[in-house]
């Protein structure tokens, strides 16, 4: 069985589903502050498998101690913490308790139990502000606030434990933009509040949920003037997981690793793509850059390839259209329940 920590969350989520698909039971355990219970009931239709859940926190000895002892767990897919960059300045603390501190239990509590493989949630944000693309895993990294900064010292933690003792097989990936939704328009992406990235506001604008979009400055150096990212299906994301677990059952070791698509795409070629794709005119202005921004980040994705045998299948239109149908279907996101 499968421990997924986060999993009720937007990446976990979708990640049950090709662990499911892959043959594997699964034990989620999600403290709920970053999503809802339906997540779950929706999980259990679409998942082949048995999915378990726990309500609990990751920093919560007891909990994890009690996961531990009632089920069979071979290894832990650790999406859980804390993701929004503006909220990191104001409340670094609690980042570092909820992603630093919540690893560490996290460890420890496999240490315990004799489990030593883990697949771990990281980002391209630990590139900070490198705009020389594409970005392969060997660049130097950095951080630029609390968030990123909490990625970094987790990925040092994850590589001193693996030095002090190489039973430990460990994954390190660095997503990019994951975007779009499950094909069954039944799980996606549901943000609290305003939306802090592109996708999510794009959709909300086409759902009538939102008037206009904002894009965070016109006059970057790149093809049209607005900032390039590279975007990748969820999905295509969620199959990356598959592929380092089965890597690191198959060769053991510390594997650290790009997950994205290798292509940049701009603001404006996004709002294109998505207004196609939903016959829905999506109002835009441009305003001032959006401070801390880069102009562009895409992944070198040749190490992915060869090592785990992955690539983002999953085209920009596939990546809009799936995204529609988890909004329109879904205009207000899940249910309170
Ligand atoms: P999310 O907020 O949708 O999911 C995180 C889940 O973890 C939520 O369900 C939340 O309730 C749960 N959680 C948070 N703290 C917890 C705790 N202490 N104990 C138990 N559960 C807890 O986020 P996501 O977009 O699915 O991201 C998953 C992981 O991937 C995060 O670690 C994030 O930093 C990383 N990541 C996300 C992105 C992105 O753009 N979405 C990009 C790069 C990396
Ligand atoms: C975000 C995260 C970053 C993370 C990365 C990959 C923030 C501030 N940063 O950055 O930590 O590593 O995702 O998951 O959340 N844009 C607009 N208008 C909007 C929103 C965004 O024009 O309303 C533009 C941005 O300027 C950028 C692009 O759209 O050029 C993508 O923005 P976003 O979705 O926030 O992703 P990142 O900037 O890559």
């Amino acid at each position: 069985m499968i421990l997924v920590t986060g999993g009720l969350g937007y990446i976990g989520s979708h990640t049950c589903v090709s662990l499911s698909d892959a043959g594997q039971d699964l034990v989620i355990l999600d403290n709920l502050s970053n999503s809802k219970a339906a997540v779950l009931e929706r999980l259990r239709e679409i998942c082949p498998n048995v999915v378990q859940f726990e309500k609990g926190d990751i920093r919560d000895k007891a909990t994890l101690t009690r996961v531990f002892n009632t089920f069979k767990i071979s290894a832990v897919l650790h999406f859980a913490g804390l993701k929004a960059v503006g909220e990191s300045n104001k409340s670094p603390i609690s980042y570092y308790d909820n992603n630093v501190g919540g690893t560490l239990c996290l460890l420890e509590a496999m240490t315990a139990a004799a489990v030593r493989t883990l697949v771990f949630s990281s980002s391209a944000t630990v590139y900070g502000d490198c705009s020389d693309v594409p970005i392969p895993e060997d660049n130097s990294r950095s951080a630029t606030n609390p968030y990123g900064r909490s990625k970094l010292f987790i990925e040092d933690i994850l590589a001193d434990l693996y030095a002090s003792d190489n039973q430990w097989r460990i994954a390190r990936l660095r997503y990019f933009n994951p975007v779009g939704a499950h094909e069954s328009g039944r799980i996606g992406e549901d943000p609290v509040g305003v939306p802090a990235n592109l996708m999510p506001y794009i959709a909300q604008v086409a759902v009538g949920h939102r008037e206009q979009l904002n894009v965070f400055g016109g006059d970057y150096p790149t093809r049209d003037g607005t900032g390039l990212r590279d975007y990748v299906h969820v999905m295509d994301l969620a199959e990356g997981h598959v592929a380092a677990l089965r890597g690191l059952q198959r060769q053991g070791g510390m594997l650290t690793v790009n997950l994205g698509t290798g292509r940049g795409t701009s603001v404006l070629e996004l709002i294109n793509a998505f207004s196609l794709v939903s016959q829905r005119e999506i109002p835009y202005k441009i305003v001032e850059r959006r401070l801390g921004d880069v102009a562009q980040s895409y992944a070198a994705v040749g190490h992915a390839e060869q090592i785990l045998g992955w690539k983002a299948k999953r085209q920009l239109s596939d990546m809009c259209a799936d995204h529609w149908r988890w909004q329109i279907e879904n205009p207000d996101g899940y249910p309170e329940s």
